[in-house]
C-alpha cells in the first residue's frame, strides 16, 4: 500500500501499491507541460478572484506561489515524486504544501479534466508553431538549392525506369508543394488546438460564476470551447497534430529515399557531406547515408503514434476516460521526431553536392525523347496510336542493335519516316525536349522561373502567417 495521501483520500480506507501508483502515473509524460500547467492555473486563479470566488489575497498568494514553482522547475530545482500521478497534482501538491489553505482554493470550479485539455492545448499551440518554423526553414533550403541548380537535367521516371528529362530545380520543387501542405496541417493542427476548454470542469460544467472568456483571453485562445463533454473529451487536436507529422515524415521518407538512392554509386547524382554520413566499422571503403535512411525509418514510429491514438479513441464513451491518458506520449513523439526530421533534412540538404554531370549523363543517350518523337509524327498528321507504334519498334531495334536514338544520323531517321529528318536531331536533344514542356507546372525552364515565383509568393504569406504568431 502506498503512503502518499490522495487529494481524494476523504473517500477511502485503503489506497494502491506503490507499483500501481507507478502503473497509474503519467508524470513521466506529461511533466514537460509544467510551465502550461503553471499559466493555466495563474490565469483561473485570477479569474476566480475577478469573480470574488476566492479573495484577491488568496489569488496574489497562490500566484506568487506558482511563480516560485516555477523558476525552480526551470532551474532544475524542484523534483517530482511518481506518487503525485500527474503535473496537475504534483505542482498543486507542492504549493498547497507551501501556502497552505490559499493552495486548496486553487482547484474551484476546476477539474484534472479540463486542466489537462487546456494544458495539452496550450502545449500543442507552441509545438506546432515550432515545427512549422523547421519546416518553412526546410523549405526556404530546398527553394535555394533548386535556385543554385536551376539549369541542371536529370532523368524523371515512372515505376523507377527512366521516362522524361526534368529539370533538378523541378523535381526537388515537387517537394516544396508537399511540404506547403503540411504546413496547412500543421496550421489547422494549430488553430484545432486554439479552443480553450477551462471552465467545463469534470464534465458538467460548475456552479461557480466563473468568466471563461477572460481566462482565454488572459491566455492568448481564439475561443471559447461551446460544449463542457466536448471540451473535456475532445482529442482531435491532437489526432490533427499526429496526422500533420505522419504526413510530413511520410513526405521527408520519400525524399530520403531518393536521397539514398541517388547517393549510391550506381546513380551518383548526389553526395552526402560527410557531416551527414557515416563508415562502416569493417569495411573501409564504407560512406552510409545513415541520417537518411533514419528519418525514413522513424517515419514508421510516427506513423504507428497516429494509429496508436486513433486506436486509444475509438470506442470511448463519453465523457474523461482515464484511457485518455495515453494520448500525449504517442503524439509528444511524434511532435519531436518531426520537428528533429526537419531539422536533419535542412542541415542535409544544405550540405549536399549536385553532380550535375552524372544526371546529364543519366538523361542523354537513352530513349527518354521517344515521346517527343511520337508528337513529332503527330505533327505531321499520323495518328498518335500509330506514332507511337512506330518509334516502339524503333527504340526495339536500337536496343537489339545497342544503339540509342542519339546514334541515329539524319539520313537513317528520314529512312524511319519520311517526315522526320534533320529536326529528328533537335527532337531528341534532351535540352530541347526539357525545354518543350513549357506548360503552367512543366518542367521547361520558363516554367519551373515561373513556379519558383510561386514558391516564393507561399514562402511570403506562410512567414507572416508565422510573425504574427510569434512573440
Ligand atoms: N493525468 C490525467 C491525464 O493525462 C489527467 C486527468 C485525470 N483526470 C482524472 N479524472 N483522473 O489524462
Amino acid at each position: 500500500m502506498s503512503t502518499e495521501k490522495k487529494p481524494w483520500g476523504g473517500r477511502f480506507e485503503r489506497s494502491p501499491s506503490a507499483f500501481l501508483d507507478e502503473f497509474g502515473a503519467s508524470l513521466p509524460v506529461d511533466s514537460r507541460m509544467w510551465a502550461e500547467d503553471i499559466r493555466g492555473s495563474i490565469a483561473h486563479a485570477r479569474m476566480l478572484a475577478r469573480q470574488g470566488v476566492i479573495s484577491a489575497d488568496d489569488a496574489e498568494a497562490i500566484e506568487a506561489g506558482l511563480s516560485r514553482i516555477y523558476r525552480e522547475i526551470r532551474d532544475g530545482e524542484l523534483e517530482f515524486r511518481i506518487a503525485d500521478e500527474d503535473i496537475h497534482m504534483a505542482i498543486e501538491r507542492t504549493l498547497t504544501e507551501r501556502i497552505g489553505t490559499a493552495g486548496g482554493r486553487l482547484h474551484t470550479g476546476r477539474s484534472r479534466n479540463d486542466q489537462v485539455a487546456l494544458d495539452t492545448r496550450l502545449y500543442l499551440k507552441g509545438r506546432t508553431l515550432e515545427l512549422l518554423r523547421a519546416e518553412f526553414a526546410l523549405r526556404q533550403t530546398l527553394l535555394r538549392l533548386a535556385v543554385e541548380h536551376a539549369e541542371v537535367i536529370m532523368p524523371g521516371y515512372t515505376h523507377l525506369q527512366k521516362a522524361q528529362p526534368v529539370l533538378f530545380a523541378h523535381h526537388l520543387l515537387a517537394y516544396f508543394w508537399m511540404l506547403s501542405r503540411d504546413a496547412v496541417r500543421l496550421r489547422a493542427a494549430h488553430d484545432a488546438a486554439d479552443v480553450m476548454p477551462l471552465g467545463s470542469a469534470a464534465l458538467a460544467g460548475t456552479t461557480f460564476p466563473i468568466d471563461r472568456a477572460s481566462v482565454a483571453g488572459d491566455l492568448g485562445f481564439s475561443s471559447v470551447g461551446a460544449n463542457s463533454m466536448d471540451s473535456v473529451s475532445d482529442r482531435d487536436f491532437l489526432l490533427d497534430a499526429a496526422y500533420a507529422c505522419t504526413v510530413t515524415m511520410v513526405h521527408l521518407s520519400r525524399l530520403c529515399e531518393e536521397l539514398i538512392l541517388w547517393s549510391a554509386e550506381e546513380f551518383g547524382f548526389v553526395t552526402m557531406d560527410d557531416t551527414y554520413s557515416t563508415g562502416s566499422s569493417i569495411m573501409p571503403q564504407k560512406k552510409n547515408p545513415d541520417f537518411a535512411e533514419l528519418t525514413r525509418g522513424k517515419t514508421g514510429r510516427v506513423i504507428g503514434d497516429l494509429v496508436g491514438l486513433l486506436t486509444v479513441l475509438k470506442g470511448l464513451p463519453l465523457a474523461y476516460n482515464k484511457d485518455m491518458q495515453e494520448d500525449k506520449e504517442g503524439v509528444f513523439d511524434a511532435l519531436d521526431t518531426t520537428r528533429d526530421a526537419l531539422v536533419v533534412m535542412e542541415g542535409m540538404l544544405a550540405t549536399v553536392r549536385v553532380n550535375a554531370d552524372r544526371m546529364f549523363a543519366a538523361a542523354h543517350g537513352g530513349f527518354m525523347a521517344a515521346t517527343d518523337l511520337a508528337d513529332h509524327l503527330v505533327n505531321a498528321g499520323m495518328p498518335f496510336r500509330e506514332a507511337h507504334e512506330v518509334i516502339g519498334s524503333l527504340v526495339l531495334r536500337l536496343e537489339r542493335e545497342g544503339r540509342t536514338l542519339q546514334d541515329l544520323s539524319a539520313e537513317e531517321w528520314v529512312a524511319v519516316h519520311p517526315s522526320l529528318g534533320a529536326d529528328a536531331l533537335d527532337a531528341v536533344d534532351i535540352r530541347s525536349v526539357v525545354g518543350r514542356r513549357t506548360s503552367e507546372g512543366g518542367t521547361a525552364p520558363a516554367a519551373v522561373a515561373a513556379q519558383m515565383d510561386r514558391c516564393r509568393e507561399v514562402l511570403a504569406a506562410d512567414g507572416q502567417w508565422l510573425d504574427a504568431r510569434t512573440g
